[in-house]
């Protein structure tokens, strides 16, 4: 890093309703992490989060009157400890690199692991029903399988969070297609849970959630 950029980096001066300062590791100054300021000295849990720019960079503005905790979250890092801040408050923060990639990749946000989301490729459409290649035979193209992922499952929930995309029981299935196949029938919503699979065409979204 540029001397130029220390100097530039040492003068984010916080207003006097902002927190923020610059975020450091052991590998320097941390740009495109997140930087979380939470509290409940609130009415309400109140959270802000930003993201940093050149320099490790940080500004959270417009923050009403708080004891708050801040703290550091990315890829490549394990969350920091939380440091006490008030607005109007200049805080460096160190932030700590991830000993190994599982260490970091246990805060990885769900969109990231959505994204690894295998849909059946486009040229597996049209479905032709469970005797033929698994799909349902009303999808007729990729985007109409990606739209019952989107407002099928996701009208209710994310699919890329822990409870999701981990099976903390998979000990007591024959196989994760099995465990995958008991997962959305059980609970309060098991019924629509199941629909929506069907619609899909059970045995080929069974395959698709399990790899
Ligand atoms: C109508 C709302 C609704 C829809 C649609 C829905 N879910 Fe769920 N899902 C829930 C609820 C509620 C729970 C919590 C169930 C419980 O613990 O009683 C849940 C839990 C789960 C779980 C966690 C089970 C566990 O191990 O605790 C998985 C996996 C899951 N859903 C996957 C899906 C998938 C895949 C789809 C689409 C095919 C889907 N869900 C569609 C409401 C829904």
């Amino acid at each position: 890093m540029s001397a130029a950029l220390v100097s530039f980096a040492a003068f984010v001066r916080a207003a006097e309703d902002d927190i923020g300062g610059v975020v450091t590791s052991a590998d320097g100054p941390e740009e495109g992490v997140w930087v979380i300021a939470e509290t409940t000295g609130l009415p309400t849990k109140f959270v802000k989060s930003v993201v940093t720019g050149d320099g490790g960079r940080y500004l959270i503005p417009d923050l009403p009157e708080a004891a708050y905790d801040v703290w550091v979250r990315g890829y490549g890092l394990v969350d920091s400890a939380p440091v006490q801040a008030a607005p109007g408050d200049t805080v460096d923060l160190a932030a700590t690199v991830a000993a190994t990639p599982r260490e970091a990749a246990a805060v990885y946000p769900a969109n990231y692991w959505y994204s690894l989301i295998r849909p059946p490729a486009q040229d597996e459409f049209p479905g032709t029903g469970p005797d033929g290649n698994g799909i349902d035979a009303n999808l007729q193209h990729q985007d109409q399988w990606l739209d019952v992922q989107k407002q099928g499952c996701m009208l209710c929930h994310q699919l890329g969070n822990r409870i999701v995309r981990e099976i903390d029981n998979i000990e007591q299935f024959d196989s994760s297609l099995a465990a995958w196949d008991h997962r959305v029938r059980m609970g309060q919503r098991g019924g629509q849970m199941t629909n929506v699979m069907n619609r899909f065409g059970r045995a080929r979204a069974l395959r698709m959630f399990a790899d």
